[in-house]
């Protein structure tokens, strides 16, 4: 459904509901074209909101209760705000009860409010939906109460709900992006810092094309936090504060200390953040080849040494790097299972995504699902 349909669904539901006029705010995911898994390393990455995302309605309300309903799944969460804790298999529930509890712990005043969101990114997708919807709330509270607090303090809200309600110990780059995204753009975002570069990418004959491989394995959450942890242990033991900070000689000096698993794994990030800035040169160029190859490249780190790709990743990259007309592609996002982006020549898009459908079809016995994206503006306001 298209973000205008969906802004007219939640705005009917919420007056039907809620008797109401809300105030509305949309919030997008993401794609990342290239740095994975590089952002909670305080290195670099390349991600750009697109135009599916959250809508939300949300308005005040006078009863000493909080309700919200999530439309797509016809379901309504109804809670106290001064009884706030994680839900076990919560679901939705925790992105939100998680940013009314930062906010909260930031000493910030709420009252009770109504709200109906629904949403178009597919989820599990790599897509970032979470962050949309976390990024969706706490900008819709903030505008409800005056609370007065900036973009970047509100992803830093969006940030500590997941890690304290979804369990997920995330980086910046999915709240980022989704909160300051620019039309048409991709951000060059410095994770250290908090702060970013746009570029306005020309692809020419070429265009982005998303393929989901419509699985999400299990313990992807316990594996992306393992992962991390293994980067903050190799950081201690370099004396660097991430490995943001480490060369691959830095590296190598302390190699017979760590496993040869736990080495290829702060070897990928060392590279991958390298790859990001090579990646910035060759936009700047106009590099189409050098784009392709760092994708590849990228890929190939994520499956062999970072170890967060799955057989459906792999084989969608293989089948991209078998194309005449795919000069790039790799996982997106956590990994374990979710999308591939993929850049494609433009006159060959059908003819790889009828293949490439068919392929896949043929191999595990389900469908892939193939989206365009357009760049688009992050979290704003429904006038
Ligand atoms: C998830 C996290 C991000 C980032 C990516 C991997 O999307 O939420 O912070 O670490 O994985 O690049």
């Amino acid at each position: 459904m298209e973000k205008n349909k969906l802004i007219n669904e939640v705005t009917i539901s919420f007056k039907d509901q809620f008797l109401s006029e809300p105030l509305i705010v949309f919030s997008p995911g993401r794609i990342n074209l290239i740095g994975e898994h590089t952002d909670y390393n305080e290195g670099f990455v390349f991600p750009a909101a697109i135009d599916k995302g959250i809508a939300l309605a949300i308005q005040k309300s006078e009863v000493n209760t909080s309700k919200v309903f999530a439309l797509n799944k016809g379901e309504l969460y109804e809670f106290a705000l001064d009884k706030i804790n994680p839900i076990k298999n919560g679901d939705w529930r925790n992105y939100i009860l998680g940013v009314v509890a930062e906010l909260k712990v930031l000493g910030k005043t709420l009252s009770n409010f109504n709200a109906v969101f629904s949403g178009n990114i597919p989820g599990g997708a790599g897509m970032s939906s979470s962050a949309a919807l976390e990024n969706s709330f706490v900008f819709g509270i903030n505008e409800l109460f005056s609370l007065g607090l900036s973009k970047e303090e509100m992803i830093l809200v969006s940030q500590k709900a997941e890690h304290n309600y979804a369990g997920v110990k995330c980086g910046i780059m999915d709240q980022y992006a989704s909160m300051f995204g620019i039309e048409d753009s991709a951000l060059l975002l410095d994770c250290r810092t908090v702060t970013s570069k746009p570029y306005e990418i020309d692809f020419k004959d070429y265009e982005l094309m998303l393929i989901n491989t419509n699985v999400k394995h299990d313990l992807a959450e316990t594996a992306y936090n393992d992962r991390r942890e293994v980067c903050e242990n190799v950081s201690k033991l370099l004396g660097v504060v991430a490995l943001r900070d480490a060369t691959k000689t830095n590296l190598d000096t302390i190699k017979q200390d760590l496993s040869e698993a736990d080495y290829q794994k702060a070897l990928y990030v060392i590279e991958e953040n390298n790859r990001v800035k090579k990646f910035a040169e060759a936009i700047e160029k106009d590099d189409l080849g050098t784009l392709g190859n760092l994708l590849f490249q990228s890929h190939d780190g994520l499956s062999t040494q970072y170890k967060v790709s799955c057989t459906e990743l792999d084989f969608l990259v293989t089948k991209a790097q078998g194309s005449s007309d795919v000069i790039g592609a790799r996982m997106m996002g956590g990994g374990f299972g979710g999308c591939t982006i993929n850049l494609v020549r433009k006159s060959g898009t059908e003819a790889f995504k009828n293949e490439v459908s068919k392929q896949f079809k043929e191999e595990f016995g389900r469908e892939c699902s193939i989206y365009d994206v357009k760049l688009s503006e992050g979290t704003h306001l429904i006038k």
